[in-house]
């Protein structure tokens, strides 16, 4: 059956890793998580039934960016079964966007088709501040739509029409309704993807503050784009780590992002698990 299609064949490119995971996995997750940086300690609030480091997996790309573990997690929460990913795959490190897909679609593979995206996001709206929490309800992917139509092609009808509700406004209502449940702040904005590899300039992020864009991040865009295009239910939660460049006078590190990151990880986690159950 070929139920999505892309430019290069990434079931035949990565049969292997697919082959050992479904060969290794105790369930059908129901939800998967990608946790962004600093955020791996949510793993460690979950029920873990089996844990599998990344390097052995035959070809899944080593990540090499402090603060991302490389493993997978076959975990519940209560009775749900959840798939995490605790280590990212980023573009900027020089992988192909496909290799920054993969745990997408070995999501895909193992019949899930529920997907949040977490991610360290600089805080452009002023609204912000370091610690709080952003619902992606939208996001900007003109810096990476070339690479995008690479690897997917182009849509046809039907794949088109799945891009029309991403992320899920089913799954957005989840959150919102969650974090009120639990008094958590959560904010709402657009999204905005950087190349990286380093940190934008002053210019940049006030180019990107003009376009509307709330946050500016590494990640998350293409993986949702990709998810959306195998018709699977999208949520994005960025955690604001830091003000983006020339917000705040502060000079920008990465140890202040995964440092922040932490110590928003309880709430961070609390509004995951509430969100999950209501899934
Ligand atoms: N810019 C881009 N990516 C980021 C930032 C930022 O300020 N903070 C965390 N990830």
């Amino acid at each position: 059956m070929t139920w999505f299609t892309t430019m290069i064949d990434l079931s035949f490119k990565y049969r292997e890793a697919i082959t050992y995971l479904k060969k290794e996995s105790p369930f059908t997750p129901e939800i998967a998580v990608i946790l962004g940086s600093g955020l791996g300690n949510f793993a460690d609030s979950t029920k873990k039934i089996k844990s599998i480091l990344t390097s052995e997996i035959p070809g899944y790309p080593s990540a090499s960016v402090d603060g991302h573990k490389g493993l997978i997690h076959f975990a519940n929460i209560e009775n749900k079964k959840i798939l995490i990913f605790q280590g990212r795959i980023h573009f900027y490190e020089g992988f192909n966007l496909s290799d920054c897909v993969l745990p997408v679609l070995l999501t895909k593979k193992l019949g899930c088709n529920k997907i949040i995206f977490t991610n360290a996001a600089g805080g452009i709206n002023k609204n912000l501040s370091p610690g709080d929490l952003m619902l992606v309800e939208s996001f900007n992917s003109i810096n990476i739509k070339k690479e995008l139509t690479e690897l997917i092609g182009i849509s046809s009808v039907e794949t088109k029409n799945n891009f029309l509700n991403c992320p899920s406004s089913r799954m957005n209502e989840i959150f919102k309704e969650s974090s009120k449940e639990k008094g958590i702040k959560l904010h709402s904005g657009c999204y905005w993807y950087t190349k990286g590899p380093t940190y934008e300039t002053p210019a940049e992020i006030e180019m990107i503050h003009r376009f509307g864009g709330d946050a500016a991040g590494m990640s998350t865009v293409h993986e949702a784009v990709f998810a959306s295009n195998l018709s699977m239910e999208v949520v994005i939660v960025s955690c604001i780590t830091n003000m983006a460049s020339g917000i705040s006078k502060q000079k920008l590190s990465h140890s202040e992002v995964t440092e922040t990151a932490r110590k928003s990880a309880e709430k961070f986690a609390l509004l995951l698990k509430t969100a999950i159950l209501r899934m």
